[in-house]
């Protein structure tokens, strides 16, 4: 198995949303999401979920953590209900942690069998949309393991106002595939 977070923060202060939204709209950054994650699974907590347009994201399969068993999903074929973080300690696939910061605290704080083996680490350094009302919602914690366990294998991709690295949890087997796949979806548009 192979888990693979992907986030985009804010430079300084860690922030990814702000309430429900993301504080920034920079299309070549969803782009690179699209292109990394297409054909793939993701892991979404539910407040992300819903704030997927329809609740859903074309061409993808979601497994969407939520506390609820009875939870209503936008499509039952191609989208799951998970209750329970554990599954993903023994799951077999290519997960893609798309967060949001509840998500990527479970699974970078939750012990070697959930961290991902690799981190797309994109980097805003532009102003946050001043007019969206809500809390801030950072990812503090989940950088400082970042910065602790993983190192960078990949060099700096800057688009946009966007710095991206890829980085590999230090003394993790690591897919050759899945790395090869994440870094050519990445330099598609560098
Ligand atoms: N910049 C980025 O890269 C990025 C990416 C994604 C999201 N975001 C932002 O992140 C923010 C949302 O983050 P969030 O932390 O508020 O919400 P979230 O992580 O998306 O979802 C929280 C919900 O997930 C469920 N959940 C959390 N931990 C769980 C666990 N261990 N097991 C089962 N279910 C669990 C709960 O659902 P129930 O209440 O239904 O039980 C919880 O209310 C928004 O601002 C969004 O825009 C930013």
């Amino acid at each position: 198995m192979t888990k693979i977070a992907v986030w985009c923060r804010h430079q300084g202060d860690n922030i990814i949303g702000i309430g429900p939204n993301i504080p920034w709209r920079i299309s070549s950054d969803f782009r690179r999401f699209r292109r990394i994650t297409e054909e793939r699974t993701l892991i979404a907590g539910q407040t992300t979920y819903e704030s997927f347009p329809n609740r859903t994201l074309p061409n993808r399969k979601i497994m969407v953590l939520t506390f609820d068993a009875d939870y209503q999903l936008s499509d039952t074929t191609n989208h799951q209900v998970i209750t329970d973080i554990r599954y993903f300690k023994d799951a077999e696939g290519e997960f893609y942690i798309s967060g949001g910061a509840s998500i990527y605290k479970a699974f970078l704080t939750g012990g070697s069998k959930l961290q991902p083996e690799i981190i797309v680490d994109s980097m805003y350094r532009g102003a946050l949309n001043p007019d969206l009302k809500g809390q801030p919602v950072d990812i503090t914690p989940c950088i400082d393991v970042m910065n602790k366990d993983y190192r960078q294998i990949s060099k700096d991709y800057e688009l946009d106002d966007v710095l991206t690295t890829v980085r590999v949890r230090k003394g993790a087997f690591v897919d050759q595939a899945v790395l090869k796949h994440i870094i050519e979806s990445i330099e598609a548009e560098d």
